[in-house]
């Protein structure tokens, strides 16, 4: 978006070295090797890279005062301020776009105050109000105050597009540079579809820079910024003894049957489990609504999702642990771990001091065979520890070959399963990936959501209908 309303240029497309004038502190060029994530620059200058700066949210008071800029400049002589890390990973995506022979420029970064005011007059002269409200910033509430943002223009056969409405209508160069972003640490910042969020139309030009790990988030999910500050904003404020975003998995998928073994004494420690007061299911709400799809989709092939174990509180899983340690209790050895010995079964994986499922979207299931009247044939039974509930032991899980062997060419020394025990995994892992679950490498009846809502807390309370 060229604010500075300038008359389209021919230039000759040779790219000058972008040259840096330290503005505060002194600043040294960096080459890539010397870029640090911006989590560690945040650190070392407290730079918010993630703040949030809309039509309601005003730029912090002291934002601009805390942020270093530097100078650099376009290939056409013009000079911008920006943020070092942004300028840095601006570079590194411009000379990726390059080598696929897109080249992209700066056209408009840092903005003070009073140049957005002027921008505000311009652009109210020249196309009106309604225009201005969809496409700029009310001075003080723009984010190319922060120095993070970014509006580039393109150079195409040697001719510059800065106009709205002409870069708009570059789809295909667009389409391929708007994937590349999230690996320099930008987004989109406006995305199509999402106006009513962010207050702004489409700008397939304005890029913000955030760190690649949010990037990367953020591009992964679909989700504007607000949506993901709300995302992570939530998850702080809740606490592990919260169970206002969890509900009783049945009373969302009513189709389900359940058999909490670890309420019950038949479980690889052989006795109720800690924490398990009660034999109900619980998950994160929106664990039980993709199970409900899942649930939908595997009985219109003639099954029921058999349950197991869903959300765990962590008691339960110290309670584990402690078993584990004591090596002399091996009372349910013979049905649960007949091979494994019991001085492996934290090196081996099969016990940890902290579970997936106390983040409660993770789920252990099987089929049941309404045919039959009966759980489906999985050649192994949930909770055996070993090799043989591998997804890949007999069969290739990405192809769903069977094979006979493990890993595709060793002889499985603990008993090969058959086809249809492989092929009915299958049936399950599918549906299950269908509805955005992944899979686990060592169990195949264990399962996660891939978008889970709380990826970082491990929930404390215990289970309770009520
Ligand atoms: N174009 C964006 C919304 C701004 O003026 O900040
Ligand atoms: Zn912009």
């Amino acid at each position: 978006m060229n604010m500075l309303n300038a008359k389209k240029r021919s230039i000759i497309a040779i790219l000058s070295a972008c040259t840096l004038a330290p503005i505060m502190p002194a600043y040294t060029p960096m080459v890539a090797a010397n870029i640090v994530s911006a989590a560690e620059m945040e650190q070392v200058q407290g730079i918010d890279y993630l703040v949030l700066v809309n039509k309601t949210h005003k730029l912090p008071d002291d934002y601009e005062a805390n942020v270093p800029l530097i100078t650099a400049k376009n290939s056409m002589g013009r000079e911008f301020q920006i943020e070092r890390e942004t300028y840095a990973h601006f570079v590194q995506l411009r000379d990726a776009l390059l080598k696929q022979g897109i080249q992209i420029e700066l056209d408009s970064v840092y903005r003070s105050v009073a140049r957005q005011q002027e921008i505000v007059k311009e652009f109210t002269e020249k196309y009106g109000t309604d225009y201005v409200r969809q496409y700029v910033a009310v001075p003080g509430y723009s984010e190319h105050h922060t120095g993070l943002a970014v509006d580039i223009c393109l150079m195409v056969d040697g001719k510059v597009i800065d106009d709205n409405d002409e870069m708009i209508a570059q789809k295909e160069i667009f389409a391929k540079i708007h994937p590349l972003l999230a690996d320099y640490g930008f987004i989109l910042r406006y995305l199509p579809g999402k106006e009513n969020i962010t207050g702004y139309s489409y700008e397939p030009w304005h890029f913000r820079y955030v760190g690649k790990d949010a990037a990367k988030e953020i591009s992964r999910k679909g989700l504007t910024l607000e949506e993901y500050m709300t995302e992570t904003t939530q998850q702080r404020s809740v606490s592990p003894e919260d169970a206002r975003g969890f509900v009783v998995l049945s009373e969302i998928v009513p189709d389900i049957i359940t058999e909490v073994r670890y309420y019950t004494t038949y479980n690889f420690v052989g006795d109720r489990i800690v924490g398990y007061e009660e034999p109900c299911v619980l998950m994160t709400r929106e664990a039980a609504d993709a199970l409900k799809e899942v649930s939908d989709d595997v009985m219109s092939q003639g099954y029921r999702l058999k349950i197991y174990d869903a959300y765990r509180p962590q008691m339960a899983v110290d309670h584990f642990v402690r078993w584990a340690e004591d090596l002399g209790d091996k009372r349910m050895k013979e049905y649960f771990y007949p091979e494994v010995d019991k001085t492996r079964l934290f090196a081996d994986g099969y016990i940890d001091a902290k579970s997936g499922h106390s983040r409660g979207s993770t789920v252990d299931l099987t089929l049941f065979d309404m045919k039959t009247g009966k759980e489906a044939d999985m050649g192994g039974t949930f909770d055996h520890f070993g090799i043989e509930s591998h997804p890949d032991w007999c069969g290739n899980p990405e192809t769903m070959q069977y094979t006979g062997k493990y890993k595709g060419n060793k002889p499985p020394k603990n008993g090969e399963i058959n086809e249809t025990q492989f092929k009915n995994r299958m049936i399950l892992r599918q549906a299950m990936l269908r509805h955005g679950f992944k899979p686990l490498s060592t169990e195949w009846w264990h399962f996660t959501m891939k978008n889970e809502p709380y990826p970082d807390i491990y929930f404390t309370f215990p289970p309770h209908l009520k």
